[in-house]
C-alpha cells in the first residue's frame, strides 16, 4: 500500500525560506519529500538539500524517489542531532535555511499498523522511529496511574486524565487493551455521555501519547536552539505545528531572541546589549480558506518564521 503525503503551505514555506539558488538547506522532516521537491526545484545546480525523518518508511521512500538527485543526501535519525549531522556533510560551514514541518504525516496515521489512529484497528504502537523500544502499549502496561494521568494532562490537556488513566490500567490488568480501538472506546466511556464536542473524545489523550513517545517537545527545544548556531545572518528557520503546545513553544522562541526579555521600560539598555538573534518575518500564520479547501490538514497548521541576524 502507497500511503502518500499532501504538503501543506508549500507557497508560504518557500516564501518563509527565502531560498537562494546554491544555498544549502535542511528539511528535518522530510515524510514523503513534498517540501523538499519544491526545495530542490529553487536551490539551482550547486544547491544542496539534506532531508532528515526518523521513519524508515520515509528513508525507503526518500532512497526510492531521490537517490538519483545528487544534490539530495537523507539522514535518518532524530532532528535534535542537526548539529552531529552537519559535522559529517560541511563541517563547519554554515547552512542557508532549516525546515520543520512537525507531527506525524498522512502516511503514519493511514497505516492502522502504525497504531497512531483512533479510528482504524491497529497495534497500540505510536513510534515515528520504529527502532527505538518503547511503544504506546508498552509503555502503559509499564507506568502507573499517576504517570498516565500527568502524561494526559501535560501534552493533552485533557480534563478527565485521571479517569482515563484509572480505566487504561484496570484494561490492562483484565487483558482488555491491546489495539487503538479498545483504547479509543475506553476514552469514549470515560466522557460524560451527554458530551456535545464535535472532536472524537480520543484526541487528546492520542497526542498526549504519540507526543511522550516520540518525545515531541523535548526534540523541538533542543532543535530550535541548535538552529541559532548553524545558520548564516540572513538564514531563516520555518516551523509548522500542528497543536497548541508546539506553537506556543515556537512562538516563545521567537520572541524570546527577537525581543528580548521583557525589561522594564525605565531601564535603559541598548538593543545591541539584548542578546537579539533573531528577527522576526511576517508571514500569515494560517492557511488561506482556498489552502484548506485543497489539503484538509493545513486547518490546523500554523506557520511561524524567524530570520537569524
Ligand atoms: C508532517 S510530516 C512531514 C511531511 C513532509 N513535509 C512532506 O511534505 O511529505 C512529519 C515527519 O517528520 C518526522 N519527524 C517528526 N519528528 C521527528 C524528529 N524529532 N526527528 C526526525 N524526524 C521526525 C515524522 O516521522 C514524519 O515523517
Amino acid at each position: 500500500m502507497n500511503y502518500l503525503h499532501n504538503p501543506v503551505m508549500i507557497e508560504k514555506v518557500i516564501q518563509g525560506l527565502n531560498i537562494i539558488s546554491g544555498g544549502t538547506y535542511v528539511d528535518c522532516t522530510f515524510g514523503r519529500g513534498g517540501h523538499s521537491k519544491n526545495i530542490l526545484d529553487l536551490i539551482g545546480e550547486n544547491g544542496k538539500l539534506i532531508a532528515i525523518d526518523k521513519d524508515s518508511e520515509a528513508e525507503n521512500h526518500a532512497r526510492t524517489y531521490f537517490a538519483n538527485d545528487n544534490r539530495f543526501s537523507f539522514e535518518r535519525n532524530n532532528f535534535s542531532q542537526i548539529t552531529k549531522i552537519l559535522e559529517k556533510y560541511n563541517k563547519s560551514q554554515k547552512i542557508n535555511g532549516v525546515l520543520l514541518d512537525l507531527g506525524v504525516s498522512s502516511p503514519q496515521i493511514d497505516n492502522p499498523e502504525r497504531g497512531f489512529s483512533f479510528q482504524k484497528s491497529g497495534p497500540l504502537d505510536m513510534r515515528m522511529d520504529t527502532n527505538i523500544n518503547m511503544t504506546a502499549l508498552s509503555w502503559l502496561k509499564k507506568a502507573n496511574i499517576d504517570e498516565i494521568k500527568d502524561v494526559l494532562k501535560t501534552y493533552g490537556e485533557e480534563k478527565y486524565a485521571f479517569k482515563i488513566a484509572n480505566s487504561i490500567k484496570e484494561a490492562i490488568d483484565r487483558n482488555m487493551l491491546s489495539t487503538t480501538i479498545d483504547l479509543a472506546k475506553l476514552i469514549q466511556n470515560c466522557y460524560p455521555k451527554n458530551n456535545k464536542s464535535k472532536k472524537n473524545p480520543a484526541t487528546k489523550s492520542f497526542q498526549a501519547i504519540r507526543i511522550f513517545i516520540n518525545k515531541e517537545l523535548d526534540e523541538l527545544e533542543k532543535i530550535l536552539e541548535a538552529c541559532l548556531k548553524i545558520i548564516v545572518s540572513g538564514g531563516r528557520i520555518v516551523v509548522i505545528s500542528f497543536h497548541s503546545l508546539e506553537d506556543r513553544m515556537v512562538k516563545k522562541f521567537i520572541n524570546k531572541y527577537s525581543i528580548g526579555d521583557d525589561v522594564p521600560s525605565k531601564i535603559p539598555i541598548l538593543n545591541n546589549s539584548r542578546n537579539l538573534l533573531l528577527k522576526k518575518i511576517k508571514i500569515p500564520v494560517k492557511a488561506s480558506e482556498d489552502e484548506i479547501n485543497a489539503n484538509i490538514r493545513a486547518r490546523s497548521a500554523r506557520l511561524r518564521v524567524a530570520e537569524i541576524i
